[in-house]
């Protein structure tokens, strides 16, 4: 059988994550969210938003939840309240969505990347030593952003003794794990910081783009505020500080409101399909490593396989989504090549890049759904050894 032979035609597509399953299920709760944003008329820091940020402040275990414009603001805004600035450095793994990298510029800092760890894909907390030692000359170490990927906590035990050693802030990209957990204690209550997003297709989504800052400082707290609002102090043509105009819609902590109505019950979901895929699939590929430390969101279920490219393109071939994140790590892009050390710097991070690939991840992946993707995953794994 080729790659691309008829007898591997698929049935049907199947969607790689399926917002519309879950509107179906909270339609009516969505909607009438959405109404009463629509009769009140107040989208801009409508009750909405104070609502949301203590739900979200609950969950995570801290006194301040703080809604803004998108995850990659919500991060901007955390440095930014870090005092990162010219002359500083700040670490972030090689390996994670741009977004992590680009406000560390944006802040006017410089990136110092960190290669990750092989099984868990999160910031190897023994190379941010090294990398720590060998810039201290030229920057000065100011803040570490623990990126959780794929839904899974970084070691934040470990980060806090170097953090501490070295005076730098840790920031929790939390953008693809609010709802996970370390140690039985939530994302949101981590780090000094955590910044989280709400785009569509993350755990807990939006319907467009929204974020939020989690933190237990009442300083921090008072600091992000202002910076979210235009660097407001006391009144509204009050302004301490150059800020952002970066605020969380009405409309979109409605709909946060209403998906956290079924959002452990996702979650739990999550857990389950990730199980299934990990029983059937631990013996062709690399499963993502468990840990007993953490228990992870599932924002994505990315195996390793020496054979990635091929792969993808046969289950293409069957009709299953697959989607490589990321293709090319930040120390090699473009934009970050300056700051990267090229080719070799980060070698684990490197070795991801060419061999990671997702499956569909959603908590509305039923039992049918699971077999076909794995079975089509052993046959394109046969498929490519064959040919
Ligand atoms: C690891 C990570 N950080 C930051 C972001 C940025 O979030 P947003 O798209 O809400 O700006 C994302 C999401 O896209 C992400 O995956």
């Amino acid at each position: 059988m080729t790659l691309n032979s008829p007898q591997a035609a698929p049935v049907s597509p199947i969607p790689f994550v399926d917002l519309q399953a879950q509107y179906v299920r909270i339609k009516e709760i969505v909607d009438a969210r959405m109404a009463t944003v629509l009769d009140h008329g107040r989208f801009i820091m409508g009750p909405e938003v104070g609502e949301l940020e203590t739900v979200l402040a609950d969950r995570a275990g801290v006194r301040h939840g703080i809604g803004c414009a998108s995850g990659t603001d919500a991060l901007l805004i955390a440095l930014m309240a870090a005092e990162a600035g010219p002359g500083d450095a700040v670490f972030l793994p090689a390996f994670t969505f741009t977004a992590s990298a680009e406000v560390v510029l944006t802040a006017g800092a410089e990136p110092v990347f960190v290669d990750v760890d092989p099984h868990g894909y999160n910031i190897d907390v023994v190379d941010l030593e090294r990398r720590v030692a060998e810039v201290s000359g030229r920057l000065r170490p100011r803040a570490v952003i623990a990126v959780d990927l794929f839904g899974s906590p970084a070691d934040y035990d470990a980060l806090e003794a170097v953090a501490d050693r070295h005076g730098l802030v840790v920031i929790a990209d939390a953008a693809q794990s609010f709802g996970a957990t370390r140690r039985d204690r939530p994302v949101g209550c981590l780090a000094p910081i955590t910044a989280t997003s709400f785009f569509p297709a993350k755990p807990l989504g939006c319907y467009g783009d929204g974020g939020a800052l989690m933190t237990d400082d009442d300083d921090l707290a008072a600091t992000m505020r202002s910076i979210c609002a235009h660097g407001k102090g006391s009144g509204k043509y009050d302004i301490v500080r150059a800020g952002l105009n970066s605020r969380l819609d009405t409309l979109q902590a409605a709909v946060v409101l209403a998906k956290l109505t079924v959002f452990d019950d996702e979650l739990a979901a999550r857990r389950r399909v990730a199980t299934c895929y990990n029983d059937r699939l631990e013996q062709i590929v690399k499963v993502p490593a468990g840990s007993n430390d953490a228990q992870s969101a599932w924002a994505q279920y990315t195996i390793q396989t020496t054979d990635r490219d091929a792969l993808a393109a046969a289950l293409k071939a069957r009709g299953i989504p697959s989607a490589i994140y990321y293709p090319r790590p930040m120390h090699l892009q473009p934009a970050y090549a300056k700051f990267g050390g090229g080719r070799g710097a980060h070698p684990v991070s490197e070795q991801l890049c060419e061999s990671v690939l997702s499956l569909p991840m959603h908590p509305y992946l039923d039992d049918s759904t699971i077999d076909r993707i794995c079975a089509a995953v052993e046959a394109a794994k046969r498929e490519v050894a064959a040919a």
